[in-house]
C-alpha cells in the first residue's frame, strides 16, 4: 500500500514538474514568437466582409493601409488575412519566397475549372504545365495568330456598328473567348466552336453564385455544363489524335507532353488545363478592354492624339508632337494628312507594326494601372512566416494588393489620373504588376496585349462610339467594369 502511495505521489510530482517546465517553455516560446500586424479582425466568423462588401473593395484595403500601414491583419471571405501593400511585401510572397505560400482558390471553383489546372499547382506538375502553356503564348506563336486575330476583331466591330446599343464588356468578352479558343485550337470548327461557347457561358455563372449542388441551382447547372465540356473537349482531342492535326497551339503541346517517363497527360489533366486558361483569358481581356473605351471616352484630346498616332510615322509620335495636334483641335485635318503616311485603310497589320504602336501600348498599360481589375492575388502561408517582425501564422491568407501598390503616389504621380505618358519611363522594379509576378505570373500577357492593340488599332482608325447613360458607377462581375458592362453606340467613320 506505502508502495502503491508512494508511486502514486511520484507520477503526481513528476508530471506538475513535466507541465510546469512545458507551459513555460511554451510561454517563452509564444513570447518569443513576432507579434501578429496590426489591425482588426471584426465579427466573429464573418469577420469584417461585410464592411469590404459595402464600401466597395478599393475603399476598404486602401483605408486600411491608411490607418495600419503596409501589412494589415484583417478576416475576410471566412479566412484570417495579412494584407500586403507594399512592393517589397508582394515580391517577398511571389518571388523571392514563394515556396512559403501556395496558391489558394476555393473548392468549389476549383470543382468547376478542374483540379488539375495549373494554378492550383505547385512543384513538378506545375513547372511542367506551366512550361507548355508559355511556349503556346510565346510571340513566337502568337505572332502568326495576328491575320486570325484582325479577322474576328474585324467581324465583331461590324456587328457592333449597327446602330443598336451594345454592353461593351459583354461583346469583349465574345471577343476575348473567340481569340481564346483560337489560340488554343487553332482553326476550330464552328460546330465545336458553337457547342464551347454555350457550355462555358453555362459554366462560367457558377464561378461566383453560391455552390450547392441542388438541382436547378447555377451552381448545379455549372457543374452538368462541365461535364459536357470535357465530353466536347474529348471528341476535339479523339478527332485531332486521328487526324494526326497535332499543332504548334495549346492542344498540340498538352496533346504531345511526355515526362521524363514517357507518360502523358490524362484527358482530364488537358481538359482541365483547357478550361483554367478560358477562364483566365476572357472576363481579364474584356474587362481592361472596356476601360480602355471609358478611359479614352473620357478624355477626347487623347483619344485624338491616338488616333493620330495610328496614321503616324513613328518617329513622330511622342508626347509633344501629339499635344500640339490635340491643342490645335484639328484632329480630323491632322488625321486626313497622315493617312497616306502609314497603314492604308485595309492593309493588314504586320507583327512590326503592333511593335509600332507606342502610345496605344501606353494606353494599355495606363489602364491595367489604372483599373487594377486584379486587386490582389491570394496565397495561404504553408508554415508560420516571419516578415518584417511580423508573424504570418501558418494556414493564414495573404494577399498582396496589386491595386494599392498600383495607386500609391509615391510610385505613380496623381495615381487618380489617367496618363499614359507616365510610360514613357519603366516603373520603379516591381511596382507594376497587372499580369502578377513570379512563378503563377500570367503566362498569357503577350496574347493579351497583342489582342487588344489589333482590335483598338481596327476600332480606332474606323470606328467611334458613345457611351450611352452614365457610367461612372462601378459592378463587379467580379472584376470591376463600368455599370451595366459600359453601354455604348459604335459608328463606322470612314
Ligand atoms: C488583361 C488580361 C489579363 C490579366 C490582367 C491577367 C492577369 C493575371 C494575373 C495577375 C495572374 C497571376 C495570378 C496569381 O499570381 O495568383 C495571371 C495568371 C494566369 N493567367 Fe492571366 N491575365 C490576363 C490574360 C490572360 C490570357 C489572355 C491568358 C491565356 C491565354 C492568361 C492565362 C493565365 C494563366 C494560365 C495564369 C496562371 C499561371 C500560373 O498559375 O502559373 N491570362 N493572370
Amino acid at each position: 500500500m506505502k508502495l502503491f502511495t508512494t508511486i502514486f505521489y511520484s507520477i503526481i510530482f513528476l508530471s506538475s514538474l513535466f507541465s510546469y517546465y512545458f507551459f513555460k517553455k511554451e510561454k517563452r516560446r509564444y513570447k518569443d514568437r513576432p507579434k501578429l500586424p496590426p489591425g482588426s479582425m471584426g465579427w466573429p466568423c464573418i469577420g469584417e466582409t461585410l464592411q469590404m462588401y459595402t464600401q466597395d473593395p478599393n475603399v476598404f484595403f486602401a483605408s486600411k493601409q491608411k490607418r495600419y500601414g503596409d501589412i494589415f491583419k484583417t478576416h475576410i471571405l471566412g479566412y484570417p488575412c495579412v494584407m500586403l501593400a507594399s512592393p517589397e511585401a508582394a515580391r517577398f510572397v511571389l518571388v523571392t519566397q514563394p515556396q512559403l505560400f501556395k496558391p489558394t482558390y476555393p473548392k468549389s471553383k476549383e470543382n468547376l475549372i478542374g483540379p488539375s489546372a495549373l494554378f492550383f499547382h505547385t512543384g513538378n506538375y506545375h513547372a511542367c504545365m506551366r512550361k507548355i502553356v508559355q511556349s503556346s503564348f510565346s510571340p513566337e506563336v502568337t505572332r502568326k495568330l495576328i491575320p486570325d486575330i484582325e479577322t474576328l476583331a474585324l467581324s465583331s466591330l461590324e456587328s457592333w456598328a449597327n446602330g443598336q446599343v451594345i454592353n461593351t464588356f459583354h461583346e469583349m468578352k465574345k471577343f476575348a473567348f473567340e481569340v481564346g479558343v483560337l489560340s488554343i485550337f487553332g482553326q476550330l470548327s464552328k460546330k465545336y466552336t458553337d457547342k464551347l461557347k454555350e457550355n462555358y457561358s453555362i459554366l462560367e455563372k457558377g464561378y461566383n453564385c453560391f455552390p450547392t449542388k441542388l438541382p436547378g441551382t447555377a451552381y448545379h447547372n455549372s457543374l452538368t455544363a462541365r461535364r459536357r465540356l470535357n465530353q466536347i473537349l474529348g471528341e476535339i482531342m479523339k478527332e485531332v489524335k486521328e487526324k494526326k492535326l497535332l499543332a504548334n497551339n495549346l492542344l498540340g503541346h498538352l496533346l504531345n507532353f511526355r515526362d521524363e517517363n514517357g507518360n502523358t497527360l490524362s484527358e482530364e489533366q488537358i481538359a482541365d488545363n483547357i478550361i483554367g486558361v478560358l477562364f483566365a483569358a476572357q472576363d481579364t481581356t474584356a474587362s481592361i478592354l472596356t476601360w480602355i473605351l471609358k478611359y479614352l471616352h473620357d478624355d477626347p484630346k487623347l483619344l485624338d492624339a491616338v488616333k493620330v498616332s495610328l496614321h503616324m510615322p513613328v518617329t513622330l509620335v511622342y508626347k509633344g508632337v501629339l499635344k500640339s495636334f490635340s491643342s490645335t483641335a484639328d484632329g480630323r485635318e491632322s488625321r486626313r494628312h497622315f493617312v497616306s503616311l502609314d497603314m492604308e485603310e485595309n492593309r493588314s497589320l504586320t507583327w512590326q507594326m503592333t511593335r509600332k504602336m507606342p502610345l496605344t501600348y501606353r494606353v494599355i498599360l495606363e489602364s491595367l494601372r489604372k483599373a487594377s481589375i486584379i486587386s490582389f492575388t491570394f496565397r495561404e502561408a504553408a508554415v508560420d512566416v516571419e516578415y518584417e517582425g511580423y508573424l504570418i501564422p501558418k494556414g493564414w491568407k495573404v494577399m498582396p494588393l496589386f491595386r494599392n501598390i498600383h495607386h500609391n503616389p509615391e510610385f505613380f504621380a496623381e495615381p487618380e489620373n489617367f496618363d499614359p505618358f507616365r510610360f514613357e519611363n519603366p516603373p520603379k522594379p516591381n511596382t507594376y504588376m497587372p499580369f502578377g509576378n513570379g512563378r503563377h505570373a500570367c503566362p498569357g500577357n503577350e496574347l493579351a496585349k497583342l489582342e487588344m492593340l489589333v482590335l483598338l488599332h481596327h476600332m480606332l482608325t474606323k470606328y467611334r462610339w458613345e457611351l450611352v447613360g452614365p457610367s461612372d458607377l462601378i459592378q463587379y462581375s467580379p472584376f470591376p467594369v463600368p455599370d451595366h458592362g459600359l453601354r455604348a453606340r459604335f459608328k463606322k467613320e470612314f
